[in-house]
């Protein structure tokens, strides 16, 4: 089964927009492999838009630009293949890419066969340019089953911003991840609107098919294609956090190949990627009032175990308050939660009640045990 848990990966958007080519898919190909992603879980590398000349040939396919691909994309994939990675690749639903490229409108099963003769396993599939005249549903269960005819497996990620509901028909037509959101941008407010506005909707993400928040910018450093400032470290680790306890597609978007050491250290947290990746696929249980600037998280995991997560999405300090009860465990209850810190690995024990007191725009994440409260 394609995507069993959320898709991992990198993809070029984020900082290098357009300016892809040959070499430095290799390169990233190599960082990914050599600096531990690929280990961690990292899979998928994928190029965004741009890869290809302005036309079709004259038989109607795609050509990679022969300046940035010299050597042609087929080359490139085996590359990828051999480090032990997965090569992606993107078009649109619409008559023309995002950046203005051709799309696959009407070309779908002839564009799914190429990418499948050069060895693609993931299609990102993007809306720009989409005729008024067309279905938006129609189009992605097109390009899905022109993907199931190409012979090859490849993982469907369907990009159209959350227009029309998608967490109602994505998973219904094959694709396994949809872009719910528009593009995220390396500032804070960008990823916590983005997560904000998902909260509801991650019940739809399931083994199989998941709600994409779109790639991280974590390590961007405010540099690259959406750069906007950039983010703290304090910010960088929240956003992490929330893209794992939320169960989103694990996207990486900064430079893999000059990340510094503890951005490396974040990207690669197995604690955190072991919630990201947890079997069960589980939603996140919000236990705050929904409109409270401080945000509670209780998530479910194989094994009975759980995540706990706290976030303070104000700009001041605040605490963030759980009472237990309002999660199903009352004093009555006899219980506590044996707590392990993701980002410190510190161990304790709470009963009753928790009220870390966290710095603006910072988190708390825990794994945590049902035990005795003696
Ligand atoms: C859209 C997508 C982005 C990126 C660009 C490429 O904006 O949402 O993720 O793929 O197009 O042009």
């Amino acid at each position: 089964m394609l995507s069993r848990t959320p898709p991992m990966g990198f993809n070029t958007w984020n900082t290098f927009g357009t300016e892809i080519s040959d070499s430095l898919v290799r390169e990233v190909a190599d960082a990914m492999a050599e600096k531990g992603y690929r280990e961690a879980g990292y899979e998928y590398l994928v190029i965004d838009d741009g890869w290809s000349e302005m036309e079709r040939d004259r038989e109607g396919k795609l050509v990679p630009d022969a300046r940035k691909f010299p050597h042609g994309i087929r080359k490139l994939a085996d590359y990828v293949h051999q480090k032990g990675l997965k090569f992606g690749i993107y078009s649109c639903a619409g008559l023309k890419t995002c950046a203005g490229y051709p799309a696959s409108f009407d070309h779908e099963y002839e564009d799914a066969r190429t990418f499948a003769g050069w060895g693609v396993d993931f299609l990102k599939y993007d809306y720009c340019h989409f005729p008024k005249s067309a279905d938006t549903v129609t189009a992605y269960q097109r390009m899905s089953m022109a993907l199931k005819a190409s012979g090859r497996e490849i993982l469907f990620s369907a990009c159209n911003w959350g227009v029309q509901e998608p967490q109602n028909w994505m998973r219904s037509i094959g694709a396994h991840m949809y872009r719910s959101t528009g593009d995220i941008f390396d500032c804070y407010a960008s990823f916590r609107d983005i997560a904000l506005s998902q909260v509801d909707r991650l019940c739809c993400s399931a083994p199989g098919c998941f709600n994409d928040m779109d790639m991280l910018t974590v390590g961007m450093g405010g540099k690259g294609n959406v750069g906007m400032g950039g983010c703290t470290p304090e910010e960088y680790r929240m956003q992490f956090a929330l893209w794992c306890l939320f169960g989103t597609p694990l996207m990486i978007g900064g430079d893999i190949r000059t990340m510094d050491g503890e951005t490396e250290k974040l990207l690669q947290n197995r604690s955190l990627l072991a919630i990201n990746q947890d079997e069960e696929c589980r939603p996140p249980c919000r236990i705050s009032r929904p409109d409270s600037e401080t945000q509670v998280f209780l998530r479910h995991l194989a094994g009975n175990e759980f995540a706990l997560g706290f976030f303070n999405f104000s700009d001041e300090e605040r605490h963030a308050s759980f009472f237990f009860a309002d999660a199903g465990i009352p004093w009555s209850s006899g219980c506590a939660l044996r707590l392990t810190d993701c980002f410190t690995g510190e161990e304790g024990k709470a009963r009753d009640c928790m009220d870390p007191l966290l710095a603006a725009h910072s988190c708390r994440l825990y794994r945590a045990k049902l035990v005795s409260g003696e």
